[in-house]
């Protein structure tokens, strides 16, 4: 790029695009930004189709062929940005945020979210005389708040609406779920944001504490109320925020925060909805506690890795380690004896007597509470049944006073299961949370919970959440199941393994260059079949899973119990099948599949415990992947492994993106 910004002045779209590259795994179909232009009031926007550098490229080549002035420093800027996953509207600049109030940028909005209403919303507002030139829902939000402005300014004569007054209309207007962060030239220097349903977090860096910070703000035009400057971040995630502060704040729904000559003041109204008479309410003012980052940023780098998919798939040593710090309890003679979750011991009676536990997730999560329905149902007795988020919200399903629903996410957002949670809420189950995410809605709006401990999760298909997921919901059946002498030998064995669990991962991620070369004999396959069955039904959907989200090549996992009523038609000397066969006690039946497919002249890739191939394959045709033998309620942590290896090597081979596959997000928050 040949373009000669000096570095500070540069200070804030440095800032801006690196909080984008952090936010990227949330959305990568385009990409916009607004900065201010200190030669004029009218905010720039720039807007493009494509990932992040891609628009890095369009602004600063747009910069450097016009006469735009940048090169003043700017007392205090205000500036947003957005990294959209497509909803509403094909990839495309005019459907990409900052979406605008008019030409004139009165008002512009970045959203992450849906606008359920949107299209009531667009009739009234083309009904006075707006147009709109993109199909997003979010393009009525700068539209509303165009009209609620200059409505009120028409009302009293002259400008007297403050901007946060402007918001708090528009938002009692806006159905569906959002976080907003509002930039208009008639406030400059001036940020409005709020959220209902969709994250958002602020962070406050106090630039006294580091003299390295942006230029602009040594002015002592910035000084704050506190007399300390200070730099603000407003973002979905903390991995934007965590580079620059550790400070930060959830922001509430309802919540708007108004960010304003270096200070930040919060509103909400007394009164969430409605209005009162007619006229723009006041809303009030309110007080909260910053709270502080548990991450580092070397979580969020990928450090020496390939890609973010890679690295955490290699560090799964170290997130199942960290998952499980403090929550085995040593005991006595005995190695260890009993387990501790915090989170959940006001309610483990509860958990205890519930008629159904039932498990509730999306994608990745939902595979590993389906991994671990056997272990709880084994150990505390209690019916487990399995509901897919969306399912159970579309069904309606029943839900009682008497179940506890356990909610699995990693991001703690997913609008699926938010949405579920939220029906057994108001149906009076016990909510439990499962998340990575702290301060995450679903880890707030749960009755209890617990924190995976996994680290930030970069790629977008989960591999150590995963892992990590299926050792805390062990850990879970051991806690329900309590301390009873039927079960303390299994409990023990089970709690041995997990302290063993971390080496075991170790030694089968040494097949890494086994499965690249698998990799490399199914590269141009079209299809691949995953069987498994008992522990092992959630490894064949989980594996199947990410070798098609990430390498795009069509892989479906399967039930092996099901295979003789139809899937095995699909079988012949050409089509890819893995089987699961794992020493438990479903082996034997295990083999009898793999017999029978051999029988068919079935492509057999096996997957079995160390010292088992001679017994499981039934010819010099198949193919074998040796894994460590554990306890069998942990086998899928370990199964998962090589096939999270072999998707991994066979998006690489096949070209394709591997910690953005096409078309998928990280965080769905949209239903
Ligand atoms: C998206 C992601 C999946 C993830 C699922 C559930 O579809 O692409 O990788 O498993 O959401 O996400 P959650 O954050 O709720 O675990």
């Amino acid at each position: 790029l040949n373009f000669n910004l000096q570095k500070e002045r540069s200070y804030i779209l440095q800032v801006l695009f690196n909080g984008l590259r952090r936010l990227e795994y949330r959305g990568y179909d385009s990409a916009g930004i607004s900065i201010d232009n200190s030669s004029s009031s009218r905010p720039l926007v720039f807007r493009q189709e494509g990932n992040i550098e891609s628009l890095v490229k369009c602004v600063y080549q747009e910069v450097a062929s016009t006469d735009l002035n940048l090169e003043e420093s700017f007392v205090v800027h205000a500036g947003i940005a957005h990294t959209r996953w497509a909803t509403h509207g094909v990839p495309a600049p005019r459907n990409s945020h900052p979406q605008a109030s008019d030409s004139g940028n009165e008002f512009l909005v970045v959203h992450n979210g849906v606008i359920t209403n949107y299209e009531v919303l667009k009739e009234t507002l083309v009904r006075h005389g707006f147009t709109f030139e993109s199909e997003t829902d979010t393009e009525v939000i700068p539209k509303l708040a165009k009209f609620v402005f200059d409505k009120a300014n028409e009302e009293e004569g002259t400008q007297t609406v403050t901007f946060s007054q402007v918001v708090l209309e528009v938002m009692r207007h806006l159905e569906g779920a959002y976080a907003l962060i509002f930039k208009s030239r008639h406030y400059p220097n001036e940020l409005i944001a709020c959220k209902r349903g969709s994250p958002l977090l602020l962070g406050v860096k106090e630039l006294a504490e580091d003299n390295n910070s942006g230029p602009a703000f040594q002015d002592a035009k910035f000084l704050s109320k506190d007399g300390r400057p200070k730099e603000f971040f407003l973002s979905s995630d903390p991995n934007a925020i965590v580079e620059h502060t550790k400070k930060v704040l959830v922001i509430e729904d309802g919540e708007v925060v108004h960010l304003k000559d270096g200070n930040v003041s919060i509103l909400k109204f007394p009164n969430d909805k409605g209005r009162h008479g007619g006229t723009i309410a006041r809303p009030a003012s309110v007080q909260r506690a910053l709270s502080v980052l548990e991450m580092e940023v070397e979580q969020i780098n990928k450090g020496g890795y390939e890609h973010y998919m890679q690295k955490e798939i290699h560090e799964q040593p170290e997130s199942l380690t960290t998952t499980m710090r403090g929550r085995l309890i040593q005991g006595g003679s005995c190695k260890a004896k009993t387990v501790l979750l915090g989170g959940l011991k006001d309610h483990m009676k509860t958990i205890r007597r519930s008629r159904r536990i039932v498990f509730v997730g999306c994608g990745t999560s939902y595979n590993a509470a389906l991994a671990s329905r056997p272990i709880l149902e084994e150990l505390s007795g209690v019916p487990v049944t399995m509901e897919i988020a969306s399912d159970l919200v579309d069904r309606q399903g029943p839900i009682y006073r008497e179940d506890t629903a356990v909610f699995v996410s990693q991001s703690g957002e997913t609008a699926d299961t938010l949405l579920a949670l939220e029906y057994a809420l108001e149906n009076g189950a016990l909510c439990v949370g499962i998340t990575n995410t702290v301060g995450s809605a679903i880890a707030r709006k749960t009755h209890c919970g617990v924190h995976i401990n996994a680290g930030a999760e970069i790629g977008v298909a989960s591999t150590k959440a995963y892992t990590s997921q299926i050792v805390v919901m062990a850990i879970l059946a051991l806690a329900v199941g309590g301390d009873t002498i039927s079960n303390q030998a299994r409990r023990e064995a089970i709690v041995d393994g997990l302290y063993d669990l971390p080496s075991k991962v170790r030694e089968v991620l040494k097949l890494d260059n086994e499965m690249k070369d698998l990799a490399k004999q199914l590269v141009a396959e079209q299809s691949l079949l995953v069987f498994g069955r008992g522990y092992n039904y959630a490894t064949a959907l989980e594996g199947a899973l990410k070798v098609k989200e990430v390498s795009l090549m069509h892989s479906e996992g399967m039930l092996a119990g099901e295979m003789k009523h139809g899937p095995l038609a699909l079988v012949d000397e050409n089509l890819p099948i893995i089987v699961i066969a794992t020493h438990d006690a479903c082996f034997s039946k295990q083999q009898s599949v793999i017999q029978q497919l051999h029988a068919r002249r079935g492509r057999l890739i096996v997957l079995c415990s160390k010292g088992d191939a001679a017994s499981v394959c039934p010819g010099d045709s198949c193919r074998v992947i040796e894994v460590p033998q554990v306890e069998d309620c942990l086998q899928p942590v370990v199964n998962i492994v090589p096939l999270q290896l072999l998707a991994y090597h066979l998006t690489v081979l096949r070209g394709h993106n591997v910690d953005q596959p096409r078309n998928l997000a990280k965080s769905v928050t949209t239903q």
